[in-house]
């Protein structure tokens, strides 16, 4: 069975239970069956993973970072269920019992019996899940509360809309690059300059939703991703927009090629052949045919397509008969690739902590990338880039929006842990912040959490 495929299962199954959870008295056969078919779909899944995550983004549902192209029945039910209760995201991991699903479900559900009356409507699903004692599952929200965007600095509806329409502007030029029509070059300039407008009001929430992790070097949310860290990174560089958006443009057109390779490769758990690498790592060249024929694409994104996996140090492939140094554009593009790529959890990948994929990346300095480009993307990013969530010393759990200004160790972060000593709630707080008595930091991140 296909990854798709076990998703969908999952999915039937769990909007199944959800119904049969409203219907029947709790222990009645029908929902112990629905809740054994959920359970087994779940280790279905994680033969292969240790955790199964589902998302929301807009109307669609997301499995794997995947966005489906079509839309069925479950899985539009499933979307909105979830929205309702203000759930981006649902993540199963490995050790999960049937216990946990079923206070999920009871959440959910919205069994008010259990939950008391009203309480649903003002305590989040995600608390009193985990109130429930219930840690191998959890419900994720992107803007976690509904507070004042504008000084909690998170993404913003309009932020988010800007990422969800770039996600499905890049599925529509993908669906024609795949099936041989021209991709509408127009529609995804007009999708760069969407998020460049975002990004130089403020980085700092556009690159939080990157943390939206993509599951697949194919995927939309990939895509969308290298796009916003490459729009950021020339922000950094240049003020010009012309080549800011071409950059941006590149970003989002650099991998098309990849439609050509069969997807049962693309998919494949198993280790690859040297001749299943070898159709991958033609994909630069299929990209560069594909947008040399579509109307209105610029020569930077046929460049950029060439050679973004090749290297600073000027190998990589495809390989050249002589040394030509990769274009400006290409070392961003590389890099943004590189950094979303190690953030993801794939089937034949773990996720790798953003401070460690940092360190990746410098210790590639000089090899695999530019080192400038290497030092003004750590100055960007800071040590945990924004939307990472972080245990601090305090035994706080808080959420990065923005490096630190001063010290990239420490940088401005929102306590999640409900409320802090101080009885505020979700409070904003800078780790540079000293005590003024000992002069000693008031709190410092101990780790960044899965
Ligand atoms: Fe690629």
């Amino acid at each position: 069975m296909s990854a798709a495929t076990e998703y969908h299962e999952l999915v039937r199954h769990l909007v199944a239970a959800l119904n049969g959870r409203r219907i029947y008295p709790p222990q009645h056969p029908v929902l112990d069956r629905t809740l054994s078919r959920l359970e087994q779909a779940l280790h279905h899944l994680m033969v292969s993973r240790d955790e199964v995550q589902l998302g929301v983004l807009g109307t669609r549902l997301l499995a794997d970072g995947l966005p489906w192209q079509d839309q069925e029945e479950p899985l539009s039910l499933l979307s909105q269920e979830l929205r309702a209760r203000g759930v981006d995201k649902l993540t199963f991991q490995r050790g999960f019992t049937r216990a946990d699903l079923d206070s999920l479900l009871e959440v959910l559900s919205g069994d008010r019996a259990v939950a008391g009356a009203g309480i649903l409507d003002a305590v989040p699903v995600a608390d009193l899940l985990a109130g429930r004692g219930v840690s191998r599952i959890r419900l994720g929200h992107l803007d976690l509360e509904k507070e004042d965007a504008s000084t909690l600095q998170t993404a913003t509806p309009s932020e988010r809309g800007a990422y969800e329409d770039a996600v499905s502007g890049l599925t529509d030029a993908m669906d024609c690059a795949r099936t041989g029509r021209f991709i509408r070059t127009r529609q995804v300039v007009t999708l760069v300059e969407n998020l460049m407008e975002h990004l130089t009001r403020d980085p700092a929430p556009l690159l939080m939703l990157t943390a939206l992790k993509s599951h697949s070097d194919y995927t939309f949310t990939h895509i969308v991703n290298v796009g916003i860290l490459t729009i950021a990174q020339a922000q950094a560089i240049t003020h010009n927009t012309e080549v800011i958006r071409e950059y941006g443009v590149a970003a989002l057109l650099h991998d098309m090629g990849k439609v050509k390779i069969p997807p049962e490769i693309l998919d494949s758990r198993a280790r690859l052949s040297d001749a299943e690498f070898e159709i991958i790592r033609r994909h630069p060249i299929d990209s560069l045919h594909l947008l040399r024929e579509t109307p209105g694409v610029g020569d930077l994104s046929l460049i950029v397509a060439f050679e973004h996996h090749r290297r600073y140090d000027l190998t990589g492939y495809p390989a050249l008969p002589r040394q030509v140094p990769q274009h400006f554009a290409s070392r961003l593009v590389a890099l943004a690739d590189a950094y979303d790529a190690m953030r993801s959890n794939r089937s034949y990948q773990r996720e790798v902590p953003p401070e460690q994929a940092l360190q990746i990346i410098q210790q590639q300095s000089g090899k695999m990338f530019d080192p400038l480009m290497v030092r003004l993307f750590i100055r960007m990013m800071g040590a945990f880039p924004p939307g990472t969530r972080v245990r601090l010393d305090t035994g706080e759990e808080a959420m990065v929006l923005k490096a630190g200004p001063e010290d990239p160790h420490r940088p401005i972060v929102r306590l999640v842990d409900g409320m802090t000593s101080e009885g505020d709630r979700l409070r904003l707080v800078n780790l540079s912040e000293r005590d003024p008595k000992t002069g000693n930091y008031l709190r410092s991140v101990t780790c960044s959490l899965p």
